[in-house]
């Protein structure tokens, strides 16, 4: 399985064995600007080539997916509503592809599959995804809920408010919304991915875990597995 994960910031790509271990180095380009379909597109085409063999090919996506046709991409551009990504990606590489979430790929990498589990990714945007008991409540999109004082999860914890405000506010900030969150969804263990995972500082709370980045992309093998 080829997994590909589209980023605000890079694409990266793998591929995947059976069981879902890494069967290749993983590469990573920088998201082309305008991130365009045609242009994302064309991206992937190149990361597929360097990756050599595969016989299916799994997409995270950056905003809501429904059916392998996009309807959100917040950090992307161009027009990606209804934008039939599978399809048309599935033509230039002659395989089948199937796209989610990106993070609902990255939940389905991270979670234990018992109680109930929410993801948080910390990229160029906030990713979340919920799971009870190893299912996917898909494409819960907390980034742009309303917040604090109007604000959005994102426009507080996104790169760009991280960029702004500095590593130890954001991390915070960061505290304030786990705290918000588990009020909210009373689980049983939230995990946190992404690009700026890394740069968490503070002690997170003890059901909390930070995953690795390179989760985004092995979770892609679930897409081809049925729900449990
Ligand atoms: C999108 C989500 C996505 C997240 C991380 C948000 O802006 O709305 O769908 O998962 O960014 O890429």
């Amino acid at each position: 399985t080829l997994a590909v994960d589209i980023g605000g910031t890079g694409i990266k790509a793998l591929v995947l064995s059976a069981t879902g271990k890494p069967l290749t180095e993983r590469n990573r380009i920088k998201t082309p600007r305008p991130a365009t379909p045609g242009a994302v597109i064309t991206t992937i085409v190149g990361l597929a080539k360097d990756q050599g063999k595969f016989d299916r090919v799994s997409v995270g996506f950056p905003g809501v997916v429904r059916r392998g046709v996009t309807v959100t991409a917040p950090n992307l551009d161009g027009n990606w509503r209804n934008f039939k990504l599978a399809e048309a990606l599935s033509e230039k590489l002659g395989k089948p592809v199937r796209v989610a979430n990106d993070a609902d790929v990255q939940g389905f990498g991270a979670i234990e599959g018992h109680g109930v589990e929410l993801v948080l990714t910390l990229g160029t945007g906030m990713g979340s995804a919920l799971f009870v008991d190893g299912r996917l409540v898909p494409n819960l999109e907390m980034a742009h809920h309303p917040y604090q004082r109007g604000r959005t999860y994102e426009e507080l914890l996104g790169d760009k408010a991280r960029k702004k405000i500095g590593k130890k506010k954001w991390n915070r900030r960061l505290i304030t919304a786990i705290a918000t969150l588990e009020h909210a969804f009373n689980y049983n263990r939230l995990y946190i991915g992404g690009g700026n995972a890394q740069k968490i500082i503070l002690k997170l709370p003890s059901n909390t875990r930070i995953v690795e980045n390179v989760v985004g992309l092995l979770g892609g093998i679930a897409l081809w597995r049925d729900q449990p």
